[in-house]
């Protein structure tokens, strides 16, 4: 398959069985197989948005996210892929000073700078204004067919290709999915029939994402699960850590320590808890992010902490 039709073609992910807890079935939806940095709801947000690139002359896509983004790492490789040129936008301009120890350090961007991304980092105020601050202002104005994508890649174009997560054949009763944004969870809820519940679990904090998820949805069969976050974004503890090695030992498949452990950890703790009925068909979506785990580790061994442990 040459790259061009990578991001064209419709891809069904399986759905594999997990395990039965209290008369309740759980599966996973391994979207992380789609590729290993071009995972899950990476490839979905991306589908659409560079399938209108591809049609513009030379364009420059320009994308915004945190130092261990896996959209900034996704965006990376799509755009070395297609031959095209990509600048990604990158919150904490302490990140700058020293752009050769950043590199050294972070995982991440150093993927993302070796694929040919150039990276910009901006202040905490700047990087709010997102789209509308002055060093995107200026590259509209001195770059020729710039296609931006917004924060972490939700927009219109990235909910449809979330929509595709699902399929008709999926007629589980219960959806789950992490929610960082909220445009992975608003393209499932919208491909959901009204008889299946939706539930999101929120990666952060913060109830602010509930009117984000309305942006996109006016369905109503969904709620959001805030009860997860481990004390905010990519914040975890010892106990999220081990229930990751754990899983990863009983079923052989790894989790990501932002999104996707957090969500498993709260659905097993639902299942757990009797908040499901008997006979419950859940269907979680592994939505990738599995580069991130070597940044975490980094980190986790410098604090003295166990670390994420898939051998
Ligand atoms: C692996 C992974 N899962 C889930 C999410 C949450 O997706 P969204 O930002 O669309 O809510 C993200 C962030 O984009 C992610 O990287």
């Amino acid at each position: 398959m040459d790259h061009r039709s990578f991001f064209e073609q419709n891809y069904n992910s399986k759905n594999e069985f997990i395990t039965r807890i209290n008369d309740i079935d759980i599966y996973i939806k391994r979207e992380d197989l789609i590729h290993p940095i071009i995972s899950g709801n990476k490839f979905r947000k991306l589908k659409y948005n560079l399938t209108e690139a591809m049609a513009m002359e030379d364009p420059t896509i320009v994308t915004f996210g945190g130092a261990f983004s896996n959209h900034i790492a996704a965006t990376a490789e799509a755009c070395h892929m297609l031959g095209m040129k990509s600048i990604g936008i990158v919150r904490g301009d302490e990140l700058g000073i020293d752009f050769e120890n950043t590199l050294t350090h972070n995982s991440t961007l150093r993927f993302a700078y070796q694929k040919g991304m150039k990276l910009a980092f901006v202040t905490r105020e700047d990087y709010r204004l997102k789209e509308n601050m002055p060093f995107v202002e200026n590259l509209k104005k001195s770059t020729q067919n710039l296609f931006c994508i917004s924060e972490g890649g939700t927009n219109s174009k990235a909910i449809l290709g979330c929509k595709e997560i699902l399929t008709s054949a999926d007629d589980f009763d219960v959806l789950c999915c992490s929610v960082g944004t909220g445009g992975t969870f608003a393209g499932l809820v919208e491909a959901s029939t009204p008889k299946q519940q939706c539930i999101g679990f929120s990666a952060l904090k913060g109830e602010f994402l509930k009117q984000e998820i309305k942006k996109w949805t006016q369905k109503k069969n969904w709620s959001l699960q805030t009860n997860y976050h481990f004390g905010g974004y990519a914040k975890v503890d010892s106990e999220l850590i081990h229930f990751m090695n754990q899983f990863w030992k009983k079923y052989h498949i790894p989790l990501d320590p932002v999104y996707t452990a957090k969500m498993f950890f709260g659905l097993f703790g639902m299942m757990e808890s009797g908040l499901f009925s008997k006979n419950t068909r859940i269907l979680a979506i592994h939505t990738g992010g599995l580069q991130g785990i070597e940044g975490m580790n980094k980190y986790l061994k410098k604090k003295g902490c166990q670390t994420i442990n898939y051998h």
